[in-house]
């Protein structure tokens, strides 16, 4: 039978009605009735932990982004190899994945698991989504309302992760896809890039732009001169694979919009942040949070908001994780 207008109408409708579900389970206050101090206990751990170490920001930030782009927020990054399966952070794209994202998850659930009402009813994708905005927040960015009600996924796999995430040579176009493929746009694209105002990258992945850009030229020319020489000196060519620099070279420990003031000056670190600000499409919204950080804020909260609602699992697509690492 041919699909005739009415079924493509009802399919369609289904469609969005679908959409709209999987959104709506997600809310301000999910955890009202079961642990109403929620936020306030994870905050405290986070705090705690970044006191430890600095590292707790960029690495639960980068953490987050991970785990979304990967089957959605559901925590599947957490998850543990086993003689059987071969998890999504053991890919070759989890080297960016410090251990410290993954102990402040830990540690926040731990305190929730010393609350009696809490204990096992919050789900590891919701500690992970408190706790990125809570780290965005202690290094000066802005406080955002997160919504809760995400379930822990049941898969998570290496292969999973293959040509999801962003890579440092990706230009406009190929963000822009990627981002598509997560129901973002070109302006929530730019605005999550800001994410790179804090942490570190790995030398190496550097290397193509200031050794061996191509045949004419061994250095990207869109990079800045001193910095060229700055990035040189910081990571010479036999460097320690592991060692890292810098993402924001102005401000590397706060988070604000200097990230785009960078790309106006040429001081993009990869070819993904750099292009933002060659590409015509989204050169006027670097030049626009450039010159205004409370529009900044703004957006990259709003952005957040629309990544937590990447992939959300509900119903018997997941659950509450006792151990965040591992499956029930
Ligand atoms: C990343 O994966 C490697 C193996 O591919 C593993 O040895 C390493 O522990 C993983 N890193 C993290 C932070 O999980
Ligand atoms: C090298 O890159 C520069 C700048 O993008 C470009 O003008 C030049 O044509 C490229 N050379 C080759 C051989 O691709």
């Amino acid at each position: 039978m041919a699909l005739n207008k009415t079924n493509l109408l009802f399919l369609l409708l289904s469609f969005f009605l679908t959409l709209n579900l999987s959104s709506a389970q997600l809310r301000r206050n999910f955890y009202a009735g079961t642990c109403p101090d929620v936020e306030k206990i994870v905050r405290n751990a986070v705090q705690l932990k970044i006191q430890q170490t600095f590292t707790t920001i960029p690495a639960t930030l980068r953490l987050y982004f991970h785990d979304c782009f990967v089957n959605g927020c559901d925590a599947s990054v957490m998850i543990a190899s086993t003689n059987s399966n071969k998890a999504e952070k053991d890919h070759s794209d989890n080297l960016s994945l410090a251990g410290d994202g993954f102990d402040t998850v830990i540690k926040a659930k731990e305190a929730l698991d010393a609350v009696a009402t809490c204990r096992n009813k919050v789900s590891c994708a919701d500690i992970l989504t408190i706790a990125t905005r809570d780290v965005v927040n202690l290094a000066g960015g802005p406080r955002y309302e997160v919504e809760l009600g995400r379930l822990d996924g049941l898969s998570s796999t290496a292969a999973s992760v293959e040509g999801k995430l962003p890579q440092p040579t990706d230009d406009v176009n190929k963000l822009t896809s990627l981002f598509a493929k997560n129901g973002l746009s070109l302006k929530d694209m730019v605005a999550l890039s800001g994410a790179h105002t804090l942490g570190f990258a790995h030398c190496t992945k550097v290397f193509n732009r200031i050794y061996t850009f191509n045949k004419t030229s061994k250095v990207d020319p869109t990079i800045n001169k001193a910095y060229v020489a700055e990035l040189q000196a910081s990571c010479p060519r036999n460097i320690d694979p592991r060692v890292a620099i810098n993402m924001d070279p102005t401000t590397p420990r706060q988070f604000d919009n200097v990230y785009y003031k960078n790309l106006q000056q040429g001081k993009g670190l990869f070819t993904s942040d750099q292009d933002l600000f060659t590409d015509s499409r989204s050169k006027p919204t670097v030049d626009l949070w450039a010159s205004n950080g409370q529009l900044f804020n703004k957006a990259f909260g709003n952005s957040m908001i629309r990544l937590g609602r990447v992939g959300v699992k509900t119903g018997r697509n997941g659950n509450i994780r006792r151990d965040c690492g591992a499956f029930n």
